[in-house]
């Protein structure tokens, strides 16, 4: 059989979701992410530096001198107890704190998407989600060949007018999914007064709300705006994730929602990975418990407050006329505006030549869009290469600016 043969029977046995699937996604990203001869504004990395240390060696170490069954064994399809304790006493402090029966511990917060997503979506569901949004949700959701819309965002958050016309045009979505807290990509947070509309809008219509908090706890500031979960615990799922704020390694987020909702997750699950990482859920419980997790989130801010105030520096000193960018109050990221006409893929491929490494926009949207924007992310960016790096990008956008 000759080897051309063998590569198209491949490309026949494959499902048909997997054609919907959005360019190389996710790899492409963080195979620049981590090259580490770049200066890489590109994956939504947190800084290792924030990593516990030597506190999680002494718990791990006890953990295995005391022979921690738990830590070892097969844990509960919905969490060990003492880690969804945590939880909840966190999401407690958070506004609300969820019965025995609507939470869950999942592998990360892509995992609760996932799970979502194989809960909830039939072929050609309308799901929607912010323009731009988090490509990992857009690729899970369109996993189960959801028919995914995007509504546009501004400066205060999704907005909720498009909101009501897109549904008008399109119909009640099975679920709409956003990020109310310092946005993937766009670094932007939800007014206060539309996380109260569109709690109403949701109830109104009665479709679920998906609110994604991954970097809820990394705001610059103490205060925090309602959770949409806090506001409308009947109408929202709440995905989390301690991949920012503890460490990405042991692949450990929770869904918090309906009772309903939550057990057709743990079904779910059963038949995905069964359980989320037991010993990680253990170090989390000991570490939490232990106050690391304040300590760090607190680190954490510090730190990447101080690197975004360098690339706004940054971006004012250097950026050509034309160029606009978002200005975060939390998060990893911020999202760039290009001139009229440039190509933010031509930009990312010119300026790894130079160095750099970004992220285009378009990925970050369901359909077309984007095209004309970058995102950067400051989170892993060591603070003396931010200048430089944003000094050289600045020059591949004057560049592309001239030649029209
Ligand atoms: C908005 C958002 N949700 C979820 C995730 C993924 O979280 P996890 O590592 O827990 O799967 C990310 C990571 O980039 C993200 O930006």
């Amino acid at each position: 059989m000759s080897e051309t043969r063998t590569r198209n029977r491949w490309d026949e046995v494959f499902a048909r979701r997997t054609k919907e699937n959005a360019a190389d996604g996710l790899s492409s990203i963080l195979a620049l992410a981590n090259k580490t001869d770049l200066i890489s504004f590109a994956g939504g990395f947190p800084d290792p530096s924030t990593f516990p240390g030597a506190e999680l060696a002494d718990h791990f170490d006890r953990l295995v001198r005391e022979r921690d069954v738990s830590a070892f064994q097969y844990a509960p399809v919905a969490g060990l107890p003492g880690p969804r304790a945590l939880i909840a006493d966190r999401l407690e402090r958070d506004g609300t704190r969820p019965g025995e029966d609507e939470l869950i511990v999942t592998s990360g917060a892509i995992e609760a998407l996932e799970l979502l997503g194989k809960s909830l979506i039939d072929s050609g569901d309308l799901v929607l989600v912010e323009g731009p949004t988090y490509l990992g949700a857009i690729m899970a959701f369109q996993s189960f060949e959801a028919s995914v819309r995007a509504v546009p965002l501004d400066e205060q958050g999704l907005d909720v007018e498009r909101l009501e016309s897109t549904i008008a045009a399109h119909g009640r979505p099975k679920f709409l999914y956003t990020i109310p807290d310092h946005q993937n990509p766009a670094g932007i947070t939800l007014a206060s007064d539309r996380r109260q509309r569109l709690v109403e809008i949701a109830r109104h219509h009665g479709f679920l709300i998906v609110e994604d908090v991954a970097y809820r706890e990394l705001g610059f500031t103490e205060d925090r705006l309602p959770s949409l979960w806090s506001l409308g615990p009947d109408v929202v799922v709440q995905a989390g994730t301690f991949s920012k704020t503890f460490i990405p390694g042991v692949r450990l987020g929770w869904g918090a929602g309906p009772r309903e909702l939550v057990a057709s997750m743990v079904w779910a699950k059963q038949n995905t990975d069964q359980c989320a990482t037991a010993l990680g859920q253990r170090l989390l419980e000991e570490y939490g418990r232990a106050g690391g997790l304040d300590q760090q989130a607190r680190r954490s801010r510090a730190l990447y407050s101080r690197r975004c105030a360098l690339l706004m520096e940054a971006l004012e000193a250097h950026m050509p006329d034309g160029v606009l960018w978002t200005r975060p109050r939390g998060g990893f990221f911020s999202w760039l505006e290009l001139p009229e006409g440039i190509d933010g893929s031509a930009v990312a491929r010119r300026a790894v030549d130079e160095g750099v490494a970004i992220v285009p926009g378009a990925p970050f949207f369901p359909g077309v869009g984007g095209a004309g924007n970058v995102r950067l992310s400051f989170s892993r960016v060591e603070d003396d290469l931010i200048n430089e790096g944003i000094k050289r990008l600045a020059s591949v956008i004057e560049e592309h600016i001239r030649k029209g």
